[in-house]
């Protein structure tokens, strides 16, 4: 079945709700999308949909600042990414990231933060963050990672990257 990769629309919220609940062991990152939706701080959410219209996959960017400094507006997070059980490794994931990341750059977004697995990062071009002098407010050392989209864009003195308000206490 093939797949294509969309913004969500409206009608999908309920479908990605159930999507994150079954691909994370409880209900914090569908709680979390629903979060930033209604507080307008889902700047990009991508679905993969099969022909059926079954989504089997989502993506969800929100903006970051750092150091508190909100004129830096060019940071952007990736959390969370889900694949739904029985349909990963087929590439989905991969897909989501890389049309994710296009989008981000098309918005005018200069550099990408996400917290996960390096190894499976690391194939979109990020590396840790430390070693562009961003930390993060997890504790987070080589998890915490970094894709300048746009040449300076990551601020050159670094600084603490900030999720917005919604992730609260959630553990990435
Ligand atoms: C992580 C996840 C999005 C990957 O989706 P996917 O569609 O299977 O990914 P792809 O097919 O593009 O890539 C598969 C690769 O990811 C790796 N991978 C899958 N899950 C992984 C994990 N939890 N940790 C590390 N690597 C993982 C596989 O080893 C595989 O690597 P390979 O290509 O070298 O064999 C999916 O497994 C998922 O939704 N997991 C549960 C939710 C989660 O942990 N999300 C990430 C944190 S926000």
């Amino acid at each position: 079945m093939s797949i294509r990769i969309r913004p969500e629309e409206p009608a999908d919220a309920s479908a990605i709700r159930r999507g994150l609940e079954a691909a994370f062991p409880t209900a914090a990152e569908a709680r979390l999308v629903d979060l930033l939706r209604a507080g307008g701080h889902l700047t990009i959410s991508l679905v993969a949909e099969q022909d059926d219209g079954k989504i089997v996959g989502h993506i969800a960017f929100s903006p970051v600042i750092v150091d508190g400094e909100s004129a830096e507006q060019a940071g952007i997070g990736l959390a969370p990414l889900a694949v739904l059980p029985g349909h990963g490794r087929q590439g989905i994931g991969a897909r989501l990231v890389r049309e994710g990341l296009a989008a981000c750059e098309a918005a005018g977004f200069g550099f990408v933060v996400v917290l996960g697995h390096p190894k499976y990062y690391r194939r979109f071009g990020f590396e840790r963050a430390d070693r562009r002098g961003l930390g993060n407010e997890y504790d987070a050392d080589e998890a915490f990672l970094v894709l300048e989209l746009r040449a300076g864009a990551i601020p050159a003195r670094g600084g603490v990257v900030q999720y917005g308000a919604e992730f609260g206490e959630f553990t990435l």
